[in-house]
């Protein structure tokens, strides 16, 4: 009886189970109705009285050991269940749960690559307020005090002076004001006009506006960094156009039609049958813009150019509805996905 006594302890101390269910098998095995510590106390009772102290006192030992060791496993596994789960494995890859990633909307997109094209070209960034003044939307742009532009058919006005700019050149005066050229920047920005919203025109759209000063800038400048800018932007066959037209703060100023790139130039119905696609305005500093900004107009010269962002990814897209840009409706952003 002694040894079995002894080989149970050793049993007993032995003992590691960790889980709950692992640890109730063991007392059960031990300590239940068959177990092994209940049998050797029921045999004791048939041990002859002259060896019962020392049995007693072993057995004793054996039980209280047992139950102690039980309690302590089983507190700890319940403390391992009221944390949660143990951790098994913890290089096994996750459930796949993450949200999907966003991607980048169609405007930022292309703001994006035309602001990296004058990148590569030495332009900088600079940046205006969309609540702006008079002086800084017109005045200093040589819009006559009756200008059209002015009226509140196209102007949101806050105040008397003070209004929504309705374009990004007021951009290029604020750089004038505080720059002395050479000047090359690009100005990207919300511009907001009071037009009734359609598939063609809205209240709210961007512009990139651009400005080059220096002394020496030519006409031909412009021609060429514009032919580069098409052809980085629709591809290198493109080919461009200028037609005269009119802005208060250029002149000479034109229009700048850029080759279809759907149909090469031979007649679609995005190009209306024309070959050609207008994309941006530009021209030459008006010399009253540069005194009016505290630059010489005598001894500096430069180009400006300002074109609308919906505009050339409606192109660059096939996008034939303006409105789509401001809805965010994600059957029409998830088509961008792949775009970069
Ligand atoms: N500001 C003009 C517009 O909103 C675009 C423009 C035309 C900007 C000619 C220019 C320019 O800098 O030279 O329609």
């Amino acid at each position: 009886m002694k040894s079995r006594i002894e080989q149970l302890l050793a049993e007993v101390e032995a003992f590691a189970g960790k889980a709950a269910g692992e640890v109730e098998e063991f007392r059960i095995q031990m300590l239940g109705k068959k177990g092994k510590i209940t049998a050797l106390l029921e045999e004791f009772r048939e041990v002859a009285p002259e060896l019962k102290k020392e049995f007693g006192q072993k057995l004793n030992a054996l039980k209280v050991a047992a139950s102690q060791k039980i309690a302590e496993l089983k507190a700890r596994s319940d403390e391992g269940t009221a944390q949660g789960p143990t951790i098994d494995d913890p290089t096994r890859p996750g459930h796949g749960t993450a949200s999907a990633a966003g991607t980048r909307h169609p405007i930022s997109l292309v703001r994006g690559e035309i602001l990296r094209i004058f990148d590569r070209l030495g332009y900088t960034v600079a940046d205006g307020p969309e609540i702006e003044d008079d002086r800084h939307v017109f005045g200093a742009l040589n819009f006559p005090p009756e200008h059209p532009a002015r009226d509140m058919q196209d102007t949101f006005f806050i105040e008397k002076d003070i209004l929504l700019r309705t374009h990004t050149s007021s951009i290029q005066v604020r750089v004038m004001e505080t720059q002395q050229p050479p000047i090359r920047v690009v100005c990207p920005g919300r511009v907001f006009r009071n037009e009734a919203i359609s598939y063609r025109a809205h209240c709210i759209f961007h512009q990139i506006e651009g400005l080059y000063i220096d002394e020496g800038v030519s006409f031909a400048d412009m021609k060429q960094t514009l032919l580069h800018f098409a052809r980085e932007m629709f591809g290198e066959k493109s080919r461009i156009r200028l037609r005269p037209s009119y802005f208060p703060f250029t002149e000479p100023s034109a229009e700048m039609d850029v080759s279809c790139n759907l149909c090469g130039g031979k007649g679609c119905p995005v190009c209306k049958g024309t070959g050609w696609l207008e994309i941006m305005g530009c021209g030459m500093v008006d010399p009253n813009v540069l005194t009016a900004c505290g630059i010489d107009a005598e001894k500096y010269t430069g180009f400006a150019f300002g074109m609308g962002i919906e505009r050339i990814a409606m192109l660059k897209y096939g996008v034939g509805d303006l409105r789509l840009y401001f809805e965010n409706d994600v059957r029409f952003l998830h088509q961008f996905d792949a775009a970069v």
